[in-house]
């Protein structure tokens, strides 16, 4: 297979990279950019570790071809923090409300976490809970995780 030639911008960064054409995002993010943020978990579409923004929308990176992100926007974990490199409100909300145990899952959820406030300032606990059903948390039981994106919209 030849590879072609695809035109992202990743964390403002803009990047030229050759990719095959069965490449999945997520390989290309972490074994080629080497940014390890993003997590693989189940690799089908069943835990949501490997979410990603783009162009603003959370997606499985592990179901998406990077050839079909040519001209898109990216943003994974690394991404995330504010300019000065200090931790946005919502990380430093994971961090406060005790909901990072090994920290598996935690990209995926702050990045679910972000989509929500960004679309509703100020969500329910069963708004929260709807949201990142689709991310799966081994070890926290979901309550602080919760209260996190709770308590960031209330900063
Ligand atoms: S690694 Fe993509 S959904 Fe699990
Ligand atoms: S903190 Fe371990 S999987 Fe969520």
């Amino acid at each position: 297979m030849k590879k072609q030639n695809i035109s992202i911008k990743i964390n403002n960064e803009k990047k030229e990279i050759s990719v095959l054409p069965n490449e999945l995002l997520i390989n290309v993010i972490r074994e080629e950019m080497g940014l390890t943020g993003t997590k693989c978990g189940c690799g089908m579409g069943q835990c949501g570790s490997c979410t990603v923004l783009i162009d603003g929308n959370p997606v499985l990176s592990c179901l998406t071809l990077a050839l079909t992100v040519d001209g898109a926007e990216i943003t994974t974990i690394e991404g995330f923090e504010r300019s000065d490199g200090t931790l946005d409100k919502l990380q430093e909300s994971f961090i406060d409300n005790s909901a990072i145990q090994c920290g598996f899952c935690t990209p995926g959820m702050v990045l679910m976490g972000s989509d929500l406030l960004s679309k509703i300032s100020s969500p329910t606990e069963a708004e929260i809970r709807a949201h990142i059903k689709g991310n799966i948390c081994r070890c926290t039981g979901y309550y602080s995780i919760v209260r996190a994106i709770n308590n960031a919209a209330l900063r």
